[in-house]
């Protein structure tokens, strides 16, 4: 394809895409879209596609919510912007953070706002190396991540994300951020391994991790429930169980990515309760406005709050903050959002609707191109392989996952596509159960038409 139409040569012309071939993007161009409702979008010629993807894994409400746009219109009237700084206040922030402490999985003293994951995610470093410092323990700084993981792209984030196209080149990872193995039982199991026996192995490689870095070096574990943008990656079981001894073992406090997880999309209010854990101190954003507007949330223990009041006292201030933090409208728009889950009963509806979201994913571990297809609650993917029982990857040039997703917007279908030719799935939790048909049948027949080609240009050879 080439861009034709108006739209698509001013963009070519003007903007940097993130998470694009940049080169191959001068000749595809751009898919514009225009507007939506429910779970679909529609481009600037009118065709309607499932949005599989609730946009970057946030819209949990779907498109076109007028209670969301007529509370962001209000508080726009009202008081459009106003800050958290220098003792300053509004009720949103107020209201929203009262909410966040009452819903956690967590006990929760205070919240911290930021505006996306990876201010989160560097806040939560940030956080914990002034801790440490107000601990009277310097030296215990070292943030351990994992490999497949994703943080974000920050400085502190992109260096705890464990996936090369995030450091490569930007002379990342920083020092003092290391990645532990990849909870991935396909294609990181040994032979023979058992889910439990992985984890077990998974559990005493972290411990000896921490050892031979010297446990007194190290601050933090950071993880999310299920990793997203690595290729929606299920820990085995007990993993979580196993992992949360180690670090209580060597005094490693645990921080949740709840970035994708929290908020119903594995069937529980936040991904831990999922996955068996609890965590010292959580990152949220994404469906915390349903991602109608930037919003993000650090939660922060009572022994946390402590010493940072304890640093702060003796620098003089809490020396960290943006001037989006708190912003009155995305906050408004957030205690809205999660009035709304409650009343709807959200995350109980997507439990609901998970075992048929899940039967039908499964089904698809039957077609000739994926080698395994996982998920959880709402949430999956399917990996693509060249050779089923071996598990051979497609050759990266051939862009095969790409292919497949091109197909699937031909169809009418949002995915994405993940390294090592991975294809997610994340739909609006207001999926209806047709819809989930629908977005299966679909996707589906990219899946067959991707075959075809695949077939054609002899990809399947080693
Ligand atoms: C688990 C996780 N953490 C952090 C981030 C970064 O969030 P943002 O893109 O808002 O900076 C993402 C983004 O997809 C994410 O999936």
């Amino acid at each position: 394809m080439t861009p034709v139409s108006n739209l698509a040569v001013r963009d070519v012309e003007t903007l940097i895409h993130p998470y694009t071939d940049l080169a191959a993007f001068r000749a595809s161009g751009p898919l514009v879209l225009e507007r939506g409702k429910g779970v679909f979008v529609y481009d600037t010629n009118g065709k309607p596609y499932i949005e599989g993807m609730s946009g970057l894994w946030c819209t949990a409400l779907g498109y076109g919510n007028e209670e969301l746009a007529e509370v962001a219109a209000a508080q726009m009237r009202k008081l459009p912007f106003a800050h958290l700084f220098s003792a300053k206040s509004h009720d949103p922030a107020i209201e929203l953070a009262e909410r966040l402490k009452e819903m956690a999985p967590v006990p929760t003293s205070k919240v911290f706002f930021c505006n996306s994951g990876s201010e989160a995610n560097d806040t939560q470093v940030k956080l914990a190396w002034y801790m440490n410092n107000a601990l009277g323990r310097p030296q215990k700084k070292k943030i351990i991540s994992r490999m497949k993981a994703y943080h974000g792209v920050t400085i502190a984030a992109a260096s705890l994300t464990g996936l090369p196209v995030n450091q490569r080149d930007f002379d990342l990872p920083i020092p003092g951020i290391l990645h532990a193995g990849c909870p991935h039982h396909y294609r990181f199991a040994r032979a023979g391994e058992s889910e439990e026996d992985f984890a077990t192995r998974l559990a005493a490689e972290l411990a000896e991790m921490i050892e031979r870095e010297g446990p007194q070096t190290v601050a933090a574990f950071i993880a999310e429930p299920v990793m997203g943008a690595g290729g929606v990656i299920v820990p085995p079981k007990s993993y979580f169980e196993k992992v949360a001894q180690v670090c209580r073992r060597y005094d490693v406090a645990m921080i949740d990515d709840e970035v994708i997880c929290g908020f119903g999309r594995l069937g529980t209010a936040f991904g831990c309760q999922a996955t068996g854990f609890v965590p010292d101190t959580i990152s949220l954003a994404k469906a915390l406005t349903s991602g109608y507007l930037p919003m993000a949330a650090v939660t922060v223990s009572e022994p946390m709050y402590q010493a940072l009041l304890d640093e702060s006292r003796k620098i003089g201030a809490f020396g960290h903050g943006f001037t989006y933090s708190g912003h009155p409208v995305a906050a408004a728009l957030a205690v809205k959002t999660l009035e709304i889950y409650a009343r709807e009963r959200l995350f109980e509806a997507a439990a609901q609707k998970a075992p048929r979201f899940q039967a039908r994913l499964n089904a698809l571990a039957q077609h000739a191109l994926v080698g395994e297809a996982r998920g959880l609650g709402l949430i999956g993917a399917i990996e693509l392989v060249a050779d089923k029982p071996t598990k051979r990857s497609f050759a990266l040039k051939s862009a095969v996952g790409p292919r497949a997703v091109r197909l699937a917007e031909e169809e009418g279908l949002i995915v994405r596509s993940l390294a090592g030719d991975s294809i997610s799935i994340c739909p609006p939790l207001v999926i209806a159960p047709a819809e989930i048909d629908e977005l299966f049948d679909r996707l589906g027949r990219a899946l067959d038409r991707t075959l075809d080609w695949v077939r054609r240009e002899r990809l399947q050879e080693a």
